[in-house]
């Protein structure tokens, strides 16, 4: 039998990079998942990717009433979630003299804000034993030049999972952070937008002790531990898999 079996999942960024892997990895391990994404042609591409056991559910994040259609689609088709993974993200690098309040609110909003809205709407469908996963980023404890606005939305998530393990004690719902290190996935084609895609990955090749970018899958094995009852005894953590470049 699968980590997770018979569980319900929402996924976030389900069309794309770690969220499709985590779909994928989590079908195989018995889950039933939603995924949502804005991009309606990559969500057809996931759907057939993922084979079974998946819905697509369209919907721009930053958006409040498409966080409420979701919450809607996943109680009208299951009425249940067990697992929620807050993953849906985007670099847009800035040095602070570039900032603006269209790129600091763009990217608070999506990073920042809608994992509490998220969560907020589909709290009522969750149940004992479910698991809340915040996709973070190693940048949340990192001083990486032109990430102001990314890293700092990255350490609200990393704090909402203190304060909502705290707020949930007693409820049996685990709430954590999973902060991945640089993965190879179509986000780093953004990360190169000031230098070379080239560059960027040999700067971060430099600094990574494994020698070597995550795969996807890799991000998703460790949500696939967070989401089972593998990790029954962890919550308000954050699991850098990070290939160690957050910790040396
Ligand atoms: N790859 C890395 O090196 C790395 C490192 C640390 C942390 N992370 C974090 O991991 C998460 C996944 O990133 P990834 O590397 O898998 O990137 P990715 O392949 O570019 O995937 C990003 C996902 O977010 C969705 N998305 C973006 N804006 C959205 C919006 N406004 N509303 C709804 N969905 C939206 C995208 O779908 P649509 O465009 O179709 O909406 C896509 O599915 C992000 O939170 C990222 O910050 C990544």
């Amino acid at each position: 039998m699968g980590a997770l079996a018979g569980k319900v999942a929402v996924i976030t960024g389900g069309n794309s990079g770690i969220g499709l892997a985590t779909a994928k990895r989590f079908v195989e391990e018995g889950a039933y998942v939603f995924i949502t994404a804005r991009r309606q042609a990559e969500l057809d591409k996931a759907l057939s990717l993922i084979g079974e056991n998946v819905t697509a559910i369209t919907g721009d994040l930053s958006k409040l009433d498409d966080i409420d259609v979701i919450a809607a689609a996943v109680k009208a088709e299951k009425g249940v979630v067990d697992i929620i993974v807050s993953n849906a993200g985007f670099t847009e690098q800035a040095a602070l003299e570039a900032i603006t309040p269209e790129h600091f609110d763009k990217t608070f909003n999506l990073m920042a804000r809608a994992p509490v809205f998220l969560v907020q709407k589909l709290l009522p469908l969750m149940h004992r034993g479910g698991s809340i996963i915040l996709v973070s980023s190693a940048m949340h404890i990192m001083g990486i030049p032109n990430h102001t606005a990314y890293a700092a939305a990255k350490a609200a998530t990393r704090s909402y999972a203190r304060t909502w393990a705290a707020e949930f004690k007693g409820r049996g719902i685990r709430v954590n952070t999973l902060s991945p290190g640089v993965t190879d996935t179509p986000i780093l084609d953004s990360q190169s937008e000031l230098a070379g895609r080239d560059e960027v990955v040999k700067m971060y090749l430099d600094m990574i002790p494994i020698g070597r970018l995550a795969e996807a899958v890799e991000i998703a094995n460790a949500a696939v531990f967070l989401g089972s009852e593998q990790s029954s005894y962890v919550t308000g953590a954050d699991l850098m898999a990070d290939g160690g470049v957050g910790q040396v």
